[in-house]
């Protein structure tokens, strides 16, 4: 059976629908949730909400990843890059899910600035597609190394007694690390400064943000 052949349309359309899927919070995991092992320990009301907070920001960094991937893939010059980077987006669609059911979990809710944050991170992936290949797998990168770093955070002050989040957190920082390792192994460019500096910024004005709304 030939390969099927995608139009400049039928990728636009694929496109709107994975933005509506993530933003809308319906996004289904491929893998089992890892916090399912876990008990449900039922948080003392300070601890919930922080550890709401904590998970919404997780699910915010999850809908950028996948905003991020979309847009550099729809620009990539490479097929075999394109390809690389809808993979590494098809397992932040597990972390996704995985995030948004923590949160119903917790009572909980994923950011209303969702649309903001997916169009936002969209428009970078674009731009960061657009400076070629070399630069698509450094944001791939730098994206993935930032999440983990941030991951590490939120593994220290998670309240000790929820297991849950424990366990989704610690299976996405091992796949973030993989993902941040195979796109080196690409031939990822460094990222020149600023653009490192910027990332950083943006990222933590959406975990202010996201903590709350
Ligand atoms: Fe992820
Ligand atoms: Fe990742």
């Amino acid at each position: 059976m030939p390969a099927r052949h995608f139009t400049p349309v039928d990728r636009l359309l694929m496109d709107a629908q994975n933005a509506l899927a993530t933003v809308l919070g319906s996004a289904h995991a491929e893998r089992r949730n890892p916090g399912d092992a876990q008990p449900d320990v039922v948080l003392e009301e300070d601890e919930r909400r922080h550890a709401a907070g904590l998970m919404r920001v997780n699910h915010v960094g999850e809908v950028c990843a996948q905003a991020l991937y979309a847009g550099q893939a729809a620009v990539a010059r490479d097929d075999r890059t394109r390809t690389q980077l809808l993979a590494a987006a098809q397992e932040e669609t597990d972390h996704l899910a995985w995030c948004a059911e923590r949160l119903r979990e917790l009572d909980s809710r994923p950011s209303l600035l969702n649309p903001l944050w997916y169009a936002g991170s969209y428009a970078i992936g674009v731009l960061a597609g657009l400076r070629g290949d070399g630069w698509n797998l450094g944001f791939v990168v730098e994206t993935e190394r930032q999440v983990e770093a941030h991951i590490a955070d939120h593994l220290q002050s998670l309240p000790e007694a929820d297991g849950r989040s424990r366990a989704i957190l610690a299976t996405m920082q091992a796949d973030e690390a993989r993902h941040a390792d195979q796109a080196e192994a690409q031939g990822a460019r460094s990222l020149p400064p600023p653009v490192p500096t910027l990332m950083a910024a943006a990222s933590k004005l959406m975990k202010t943000v996201a903590y709350r709304i």
